[in-house]
């Protein structure tokens, strides 16, 4: 059963508490949330204080990307905030399996998360302490940009490193996705699928996740 997760980077956070009740409405499995810190990304966005309030405004779970050098700094305060699942990049700590650790103690899922030039042997000797592997297929920093086509295989070579070690990990895939091109994601082997404006440029989230949903299981 594959998992949409609409990106609120690209929702109006002037009336972020309906976007989210509109996504839960439309049936989001999780809501993702981008925080940048201006450093690992040259964009600054949402920090721990936005993460609380949205969790107060909907029941679906969390799924936060924390595109931040030494995510260690702050895995605390995004648990607490409320995030179920915390997914941090191998390349913004030298501490990958310390931090995996410390998100799973406090309660939340841990994943990790790879951009486009980084290799998927980078995080092979992890995949078995995460609950997610997060395949950035553009690079991070924005939403808007184009899917980038060698992503398919970099999800398809994940899918067969998870898939021989039994690993129930869900496969992630972060970047230009869209109805229109879904299904060559989930055929690469893909369950979880983030789209922003894929989802909130339509204006008919309900429609279009459903849409999606459709057309990834075809
Ligand atoms: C990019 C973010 C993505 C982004 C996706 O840095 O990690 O989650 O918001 O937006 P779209 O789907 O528009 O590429
Ligand atoms: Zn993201």
């Amino acid at each position: 059963m594959i998992k949409i997760s609409p990106s609120i980077l690209s929702a109006d956070f002037a009336r972020l508490g309906e976007e989210l009740a509109a996504l839960e409405a439309a049936g989001a499995d999780y809501v993702h949330v981008d925080v940048m810190d201006g450093r690992f990304v040259p964009n600054i966005t949402i920090g721990p204080f936005i993460v609380e309030a949205a969790k107060r405004a909907t029941s679906l779970p969390l799924d936060v990307h924390l595109m931040i050098e030494e995510p260690e700094r702050y895995i605390g305060e995004f648990a607490d905030a409320g995030a179920s699942i915390i997914t941090v990049h191998a390349e913004a700590t030298r501490h990958l399996h310390k931090v995996v650790q410390d998100i799973r103690q406090r309660g939340a899922r841990a994943g990790v998360s790879i951009n486009p030039a980084t290799p998927v042997s980078l995080i092979k000797d992890i995949l078995g302490d995460v609950d997610l592997v997060l395949i950035m297929s553009v690079n991070p920093g924005f939403s808007g940009q184009s899917f980038i086509p060698s992503s398919l295989e970099k999800i398809k070579e994940t899918r067969a490193l998870l898939d021989a070690r039994a690993s129930s990990a869900e496969l992630e895939v972060d970047g230009g996705i869209k109805a229109a091109n879904i299904k060559e994601a989930a055929d690469a082997g893909a369950d979880v699928f983030v789209s922003g404006s894929g989802i909130f440029s339509t204006g008919e989230y309900k429609k279009t996740i459903s849409e999606m949903r459709a057309r990834a299981g075809e």
